[in-house]
């Protein structure tokens, strides 16, 4: 099976790596999701049999203060995907990495497959784009997740007050190892056994000085507050 990753130098990209040896992870200069040249290229080249689509723009604050590159990156780079498998090579069987943050997350937990999304930010809302662009094609699977790589928590302080059905990058490259070998197509929630705030998250991720931060203190784009998923369609994963 010859796997072909974009986002390979990223957070689940590393893990996916790990998970899909041999796998192909040009690098962003090397195929550029938002020069439908560079993705044709990529794909005659490489010939994949799997397209694990998980190269994005994910910053909360960057695609806020920066819809135009947000919206060229996630949703036209993910058309961009699209258009090159359809017209070169449409046994390609395509995964796109959407959110947990599609869903509004107010009031409500546990959000399954069939619920409405309702994205708080700009980010969220081009990854729900990327999802409708994904449906165009036939032979796709959407999967929607939520994780943080194991080890040093990337910010000084953690949300107490945001929660998830989280797992490590590394459970998801797993789990998105056993879509894969299903061949499972529609949306999919890869999705932890247990919900928990943000901050017992980068506890257990191996960060001991993560300090508290809560919804009152912060000041910056709107946050879905509950991201915790069930999945209807695909089983649940331990954290570890
Ligand atoms: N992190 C989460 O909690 C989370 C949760 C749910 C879903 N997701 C989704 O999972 C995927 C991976 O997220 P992540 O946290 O691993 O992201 P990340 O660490 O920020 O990695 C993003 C990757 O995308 C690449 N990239 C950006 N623009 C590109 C372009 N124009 N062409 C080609 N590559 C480009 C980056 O390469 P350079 O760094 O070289 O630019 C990097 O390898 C994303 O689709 C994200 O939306 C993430």
């Amino acid at each position: 099976m010859k796997v072909l990753i974009t986002g390979g130098s990223g957070a689940l990209g590393k893990s996916l790596k790990a998970v899909f040896k041999g796998a192909s992870c040009p690098t962003h200069n090397e195929l550029d999701i938002t020069n439908q040249k560079s993705v044709n290229n990529a794909i005659l080249d490489y010939k994949p049999d799997v397209l694990i689509h998980a190269a994005a723009l994910v910053g909360i604050r960057e695609c806020e203060e920066d819809k135009k590159k947000a919206w060229l990156v996630n949703v036209e780079g993910t058309q961009k995907i699209v258009n090159a498998l359809k017209k070169i090579n449409n046994n390609c069987y395509l995964v796109y990495m959407s959110t947990a943050c599609v869903f509004a997350g107010e009031n409500k937990k546990f959000y399954t497959e069939d619920d409405l999304p309702a994205p708080k930010n700009y980010y969220s809302l081009t990854k729900l784009c990327g999802e409708i662009v994904v449906r165009q094609y036939e032979n796709a699977c959407i999967i929607r997740t939520n994780f943080a790589p194991k080890g040093q928590w990337k910010y000084p302080k953690a949300f107490t007050d945001r929660f998830g059905t989280y797992l490590f990058a590394d459970n998801v490259a797993k789990g998105i190892l056993e879509v894969c070998q299903k061949k499972k197509r529609g949306i999919i929630h890869i999705v932890g056994d247990k919900r928990m705030s943000m901050h017992e998250l980068a506890l257990l991720s191996g960060s001991k000085n993560v300090g508290n931060i809560t919804l009152d203190d912060y000041n910056g784009p709107p946050l879905t507050v509950d991201m915790s998923l069930s999945a209807k369609r695909w089983r649940k994963y331990k954290i570890e």
